[in-house]
């Protein structure tokens, strides 16, 4: 795969004929050439091809839950490649046209994870390739909801996800970061449902059925997203607004009103937000994420419609992304944490703009709690928790991780603290800048940072030790942690409580949803079910409407066998498909027999209600599937 890579590079790799190989993950900086790396998740050619431009015409058929249409690609075939290999995963393929002309082509046997490639032949001056398709029934990116899934109830419903290598699942593609186009599409859907995509949306409203759309900006595939269902629009300033269900576009417009105002903070902090439009899509309560950022259009959970704003970071992260991913972005699944460490990072700095210090370093604190809880299950040593990751012949969905996400951001924090704020921020204007609709590896990344950062200065690259952040597992000695000391209040609240203290003495006057969040995470393994509901009485966390708080309590509830929360809890496993929640606690209903039974008979029931991805993890965890 390439970016930045020179041209004699772009020559002698085309002679050979062969695509770009890296070695090893190297140890040190130094020995690094950052401008060649190979992308062990896609098969496609693409990059030696130049794939430039996708149209995309395809008919949504909610009844049969398929896709089936076109996918013209422009191409460019400067290198004199004899074929163009696409990514596909369950794709059924019914022909191949190169310029008018149908070809035979080839479609490998599928490997596990990468799906099958499609081999099609080209000559020198090859330049529109359109295969006509339909996807299988095992397209891991689209999850099809019957009425009575959604929140309104009455219209079925489509969504993708595509990163990280689902998209090839939906559109035969080259399905790898380092890989961008521009798109069109013509999308057909049954009359009365609005089409989405991540990309300018011509008619907003239509009663033919028929949506066009377009996407100026060159983006990977992971970044292509189509939702399909009985949606409504309001808009919140003159660039934001958002797309939900009507039974929920109320809600979901307050939660989100200050969204314009998050914009323009990113804005100040790194530079103009190139992508137009910023717009919101709330999908129906399965969707297996938090959020996802699609560009032009987020596609988030309900679940952080909280009533009071209190979950709104999630927003910023993914507003955030504009930057940091969609607009440079990693490389390879291995590099996953320039996009998602450098995410939390400017999330929480947005955060603290919009909210004051306070705020964001509770969040700063509640993310350290995570990373240390995610070092310590997957080992202190173990290589998954270096911020390089080595993924070749996995499923990159099973190595994405918190690491990359808390370790990352640490990392960039501490280079703030140690180089200063001023100076860290202009870094970072320089470095979107330079690198805007690039594909970077660390090792970009790292020599971008050795040469606009750290310079000559001895002092500061010691300090730093960088090498150890990269290639080594852990948290390092010199990891910032911030904001420990503002939930000193919270924590002797809870040791008067366990210490015998009745419930409603406990202190909490103006608590924030992050506060109660510590005050429940800090609750030790021994709780009795009497405390439970002693902390129930007085504060009714069964009930919460914080999807965060009421996460903790049902864990905690399966910990302690707190029976009078599991009608509530069966609730929330019913309709919320949100990973992040779904897998601890079944994991922790595993841990007892009675759990176990419990888990089994709950996710026999609701199994239908998550997404595909969600069902492959949690056929591992509860069925013991591999
Ligand atoms: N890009 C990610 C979602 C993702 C990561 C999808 C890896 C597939 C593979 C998105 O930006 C994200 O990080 N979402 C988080 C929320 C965030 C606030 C940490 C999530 O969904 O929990
Ligand atoms: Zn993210």
């Amino acid at each position: 795969m390439l970016k930045n890579a020179g041209i004699v590079l772009l020559i002698v790799v085309s002679l050979v004929g062969c695509r770009f190989k890296k070695k090893t993950p190297p140890s040190t900086l130094k020995v690094v050439d950052p401008k060649v790396w190979v992308d062990e998740h896609t098969q496609s050619n693409a990059d030696s091809v130049s794939v430039k431009h996708l149209h995309l015409d395809i008919k949504v058929e909610m009844d049969k839950k398929q896709i089936a249409g076109s996918a013209l690609w422009t191409i460019s075939n400067n290198h004199k490649q004899k074929e163009l290999i696409l990514d596909t995963y369950g794709l059924i393929i019914d022909s191949v046209i190169v310029d008018g002309n149908s070809v035979s082509y080839q479609l490998d046997s599928p490997i596990k994870f990468l799906g099958s490639a499609l081999h099609i032949p080209i000559v020198e001056n090859s330049k529109f390739v359109a295969i006509h398709y339909k996807t299988g029934l095992n397209a891991r990116a689209l999850q099809w909801l019957d009425p009575q899934q959604t929140h309104d109830k009455k219209f079925p419903f489509l969504y993708t996800q595509s990163e990280a290598i689902y998209a090839r699942s939906w559109i035969p593609c080259p399905d790898g970061p380092g890989m961008r186009f521009t798109y069109t599409a013509r999308v057909s859907v049954p009359k009365g449902l609005m089409a989405l995509m991540s990309a300018e949306n011509t008619d907003i409203v239509n009663d033919t059925g028929i949506y066009h759309f377009k996407m100026n900006l060159p983006i990977p595939a992971y970044l292509m997203a189509l939702a399909v269902g009985d949606l409504a629009f309001s808009g919140i300033d003159e660039r934001t607004g958002v797309y939900a269900e009507k039974g929920m576009l109320e809600k979901a417009r307050y939660e989100f009103e200050n969204v314009g105002r998050m914009v323009g903070c990113a804005e100040q902090l790194y530079g103009p937000y190139r992508w137009g439009r910023y717009d919101i899509l709330v999908l129906p309560p399965g969707f297996p994420l938090g959020g996802m950022e699609n560009p032009r259009l987020t596609f988030c959970t309900p679940s952080i419609i909280a009533g009071d704003r209190s979950l709104v970071s999630l927003i910023a992260h993914e507003l955030a992304h504009s930057w940091s991913g969609n607009l440079v972005t990693n490389a390879t699944w291995n590099d996953f944490w320039l996009n998602e460490g450098f995410t939390v990072y400017f999330e929480r700095r947005i955060m603290e703009q919009l909210m004051g210090e306070t705020y964001s370093d509770m969040l700063w604190e509640l993310g350290y709690q995570d990373l240390e809880n995610t070092v310590a299950s997957l080992g202190p040593t173990h290589k998954d928790t270096w911020l390089k990751l080595n993924l070749k012949g996995r499923d990159p969905d099973d190595g994405l991780t918190d690491i990359a996400y808390e370790k990352g951001c640490l990392l960039l924090r501490l280079l703030e603290k140690t180089a200063g704020r001023d100076r860290f921020d202009k870094f970072l204007v320089s470095y979107f800048d330079a690198n805007a609709f690039k594909t970077i590896t660390t090792e970009t990344f790292l020599n971008f940072l050795d040469t606009g950062l750290i310079k000559n200065d001895t002092v500061l690259r010691k300090k730093l030790n960088i090498d150890e952040w990269v290639y080594g597992p852990g948290i390092p000695s010199n990891a910032p942690r911030a904001g420990r000391d503002l939930f000193n209040k919270v924590d002797a609240q809870r040791e008067k409580f366990l210490s015998g203290m009745p419930a409603e003495k406990i202190a909490f006057v103006h608590w924030s949803a992050h506060e109660w969040l510590h005050f429940l995470r800090g609750m030790p393994p021994g709780l009795m079910p009497s405390q439970m509901a002693q902390l129930d009485d007085a504060f009714n966390f069964t009930n919460s409407g914080n999807s965060e708080v009421a996460d903790m309590w049902f864990f905690l509830a399966i910990r302690t066998n707190y029976y009078q929360a599991y009608p509530a809890m069966e609730r929330f496993l019913s309709t919320i498909g949100r990973r992040k929640f779904l897998e601890p606690l079944y994991q922790e209903m595993m841990l007892s027999p009675n759990g176990e039974e419990m888990a089994k008979r709950l996710y026999a029931k609701y199994r239908k209600n998550y997404h595909p991805i969600a069902q492959e993890s949690l056929n591992e965890i509860v069925l013991k599937l591999n």
